[in-house]
This record gives C-alpha cells, structure tokens and sequence, in this order.
C-alpha cells in the first residue's frame, strides 16, 4: 500500500522512524537519570511483545482519519457540535471496552494502548480540565471511556496504556507558540493537568504514550522541550506510576524508541528497546472499507520486530460505534490463532543468536532454545548459520518434525525437510536445542578435569 499523507502529516509520522541506519530519528531527546527504568523494570513489555493500539474518537464519525479537523481546516463549532449530537455510539463503554480487550486478548496481545485524546481535543474521560469542556462525558454520550477501558484491561490481564497528545489544535498558541506565549501556557497547563488525571484517576498505567509533544508542526519533539519541560512533566508522572514506561514524545528521551508506520523492518537487532507501531488498516483511524495489510504480513511484521528485539504495537480503527471492524477482528483471530501453536518462539524471548538476514530469516531465543524463523525457505538452504560457541543438540521444525543438521566451527547448516519447503507458509520457525554451557567453557572445564586426573595419577 503506498501512503496517500502529505504535508503535515506525513512529518508528524517520519520523525518517529528508524532511518536506515538503524538509528532512530530522535534519540538525542533530553534525558535525566532519575527518570530511567531498569531492564528488570521494563522487563514485563519486554516479554510482551505485542500489543493493540486504538484510535477513536469524534473523528471516526466523520470517517476521513484522525487528522480530519486540521486537514479539512474545520470549524471548531461545527466539531464540537457533531460531538455533542452524533457520538453516541449504541452501546455502552463497557460492551465496548469488553469488544476491545477480548479481540486484543484473542490475537495473542499482551497490552493496549488507548487513544485517550488525540490531537482536536477531545478527552474520552471525565475530565474537569479540558479546555472549553471538550470531553466525552460532558459533550456526547456521557460515558467515562478512559475507566471503561482500563478496568477492561485489567479484568482481562492486559497491561494499560494511555497515548495522550499534549499539543491541542484548538488553541493558536500551538501554532504560533512564540507570537502568543500565554495561549500556549495555557494548552501546556492543559497538557499537565489532563495527564495528571490520567496518572491518578485509574489505577496503575504502564504505559504513557505520549505523542505530539511538537509545536506548530516543526522541528522534534525535543526543539519544543522549552515549552513542555518534558523532565518536569514525567517527574509528575512517575510520582503517580513509579515504573510507567513512557515513549519519547514528550521530549524526555523516553524508556523505548518508536518506529512508527508499515514499512518493513530490516537490518540488525538494535540494541535499545524499540517497538514498531502500525496500523492495521491504510489510516490510525476509522475510515469505510479501508485498505487492510493481511495476516501474512502482520506476521512477518511481528517476526522482523521480535527477531531484532522489538515489539509490534497494532492499531484497530473502530467505526462510530466502538466496532472494531469485522474484516480486522478476522486477522486478529488468525493472528491469535498463530500465535497459540508458535508463541513460544515469540513471548520471552530475546533477539539472536543469531543476527537477522533481511528477508530470509531472523532468531529469537529463550534458555537453551533458540527459534530460527524463516520468511524464505529458498534462500536459506543456500545458508550457512555462523557459528556458535555452543553445541546443537537437536533442531526440529516447532511441533513437528526432527531435522538433520552439521555444525562445524566455521557454522551450521540445517537440511529442511521437504515438508518444510512444500508447507512454508509466512514463517517456518526451527527449533534449535542447545547444551546450556558453552563450548569454550565446557573444553576449559574438560582440560581441568583431565589436569586433576593427572595429578592424581589416573588415565
Ligand atoms: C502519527 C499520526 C498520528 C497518530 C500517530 C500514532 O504521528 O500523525 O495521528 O496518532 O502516528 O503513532
């Protein structure tokens, strides 16, 4: 699918992109020690490995994206007014919240991640500090969709997340943040106040993820940290949620980088946490009979993330109902599907040994296994593994068959069946068994186990 963005849009999606030298566009945001996470901290996301991202709001009434109020250049009454009146979905937060989390927790997802408030504005939760009182409980259906949905996350073992957008289209200081200093004071006190209730109203969030931490359309996120004072801002944040992760939009460098839209992955394991974010259809939010990836490249999407030490956050776009489409929930039921006879290749596990081949196979490992995903059976019988210091004690198709292999020094080549090459579907994953202690270490034990022998005279 090519992308139909321009302009504005499309900026705000390249600067949160790894670039292809593996190096993400804003890694040099501002940082503070005592904000950062431990490994062991971060660990539950790590094992994680996918989650469900939702964009919904007023915007999916009118079925053109979630930039539809900037891109149409529309009157800010006429929206207001089409909340008030038209979002009211028929079914209540709850019968929606429950839609969500069973389909995320029926495709394998581990956490979601809810749009709480995008860039027009509108807060899905009952708050009392939104600028002219644009929230759903006060100008629409009335419901509290923010507590819907976090006690639905819970109730189902998803962690919570929370992406809020500081920057607010409606207020002029956005656009002009130098000309008219006190209207951006005043969508920054916005901004603090809204993510305070988000941090204190319910419960423990694990995820805050910020996005659109930038001033009129320009420059990173980091160029306006003059205006948001990102470190203040997450030091409030985590005075609430001690161990919230936090994505770098907000200026502060955050606990894990972004790759934001479809592109495929490609290169080596990058050694900081990443997660890709996507969406499953053309646009984040709901637009009729949109174009949607298929379950095959969601796979290799998941593979190539996991196999370079990401995680893959999906985006749903519900219609104005709250209704994820029934085509999505379709992929999302054969992703779960997958997910359940090969999870154990993906959750838990780490990047490596070995590093990726683009396009032809990645690895992932966990203990004394290690899973070898092949996108392209073909090429990789043409393949050598480079070598490990570690023995191969058996390879096996995952839940099937026991394969042949040779390792040597120099590296390891694996015969695929032919089964293996008349089945290859997305991804024919090879379990690799290996001996827990290295070669290197097992020979200098060996050489002082032979050394005591001597000394004490036996053969
Ligand atoms: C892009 C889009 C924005 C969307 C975000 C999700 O930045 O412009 O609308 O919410 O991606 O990551």
């Amino acid at each position: 699918m090519d992308s139909k963005l321009s302009g504005a849009e499309l900026a705000s999606q390249l600067k949160g992109q790894l670039n292809s030298n593996m190096k993400f566009n804003g890694i040099s945001g501002i940082d503070d020690e005592s904000l950062h996470l431990s490994e062991e901290d971060i660990k539950w996301w790590r094992d994680a490995k996918f989650g469900l991202f939702v964009h919904w709001g007023v915007y999916s009434l009118l079925g053109r994206g979630e930039w539809t109020y900037f891109n149409d250049k529309l009157n800010e009454e006429y929206y207001r007014n089409l909340a008030k009146n038209d979002f009211k979905p028929n079914r209540s937060a709850e019968e929606i919240m429950d839609g969500w989390t069973t389909a995320a927790v029926e495709a394998g997802m581990k956490y979601a991640v809810m749009v709480t408030r995008h860039h027009d504005g509108y807060a899905l939760w009952d708050s009392q500090c939104s600028y002219k009182d644009f929230t759903s409980v006060r100008c629409g259906s009335g419901e509290d969709y923010v507590k819907a949905f976090t006690d639905a996350c819970r109730e189902k073992g998803l962690y919570t997340g929370l992406y809020y957008s500081p920057m607010d289209w409606r207020f002029d200081g956005y656009f002009h943040p130098k000309e008219n200093p006190e209207n951006a004071l005043l969508m920054k006190k916005q901004g603090y106040r809204q993510i305070e209730e988000l941090c204190s109203h319910y419960g423990k969030i694990d995820i805050l993820w910020y996005d659109g931490g930038w001033l009129a359309h320009q420059g990173t996120d980091y160029d306006s940290a003059w205006l948001w004072e990102p470190i203040k801002l997450n030091k409030m944040v985590r005075s609430y949620n001690p161990k919230c992760m936090v994505t770098p939009r907000s200026g502060y460098k955050g606990d894990f980088e972004c790759d934001e839209g479809p592109h495929e992955i490609k290169g080596k394991i990058v050694p900081i946490p990443w997660e890709k974010n996507m969406s499953l259809t053309e646009h984040w939010a709901y637009v009729e009979h949109d174009r949607s990836w298929t379950f095959e490249y969601i796979i290799r999407m998941l593979v190539n993330a996991v196999g370079r030490d990401g995680n893959l956050l999906l985006n749903m776009a519900p219609d104005r109902n709250g209704n994820i489409p029934e085509n999505s929930l379709s992929i999302l039921r054969m992703i779960g599907e997958w997910l359940k006879m090969y999870g154990e290749s993906i959750y838990g596990t780490r990047a490596g040994v070995f590093e990726p081949v683009d396009d032809v196979y990645v690895s992932t490992q966990k203990k004394n296994s290690v899973y070898i995903h092949i996108l392209d059976c073909r090429q990789f019988d043409q393949l050598m593994l480079p070598g490990i210091d570690r023995k191969i004690i058996s390879a096996e198709i995952l839940n099937g068959e026991k394969l042949d292999f040779k390792q040597k020094k120099a590296g390891t080549k694996i015969r695929l069946s032919e089964f293996a090459f008349r089945n290859h579907a997305v991804d024919t994953i090879v379990k690799l068994t290996l001996k827990s202690d290295n070669m290197s270490r097992h020979r200098h034990r060996s050489q002082e186990r032979n050394k005591e022998q001597q000394k004490r005279g036996n053969p």
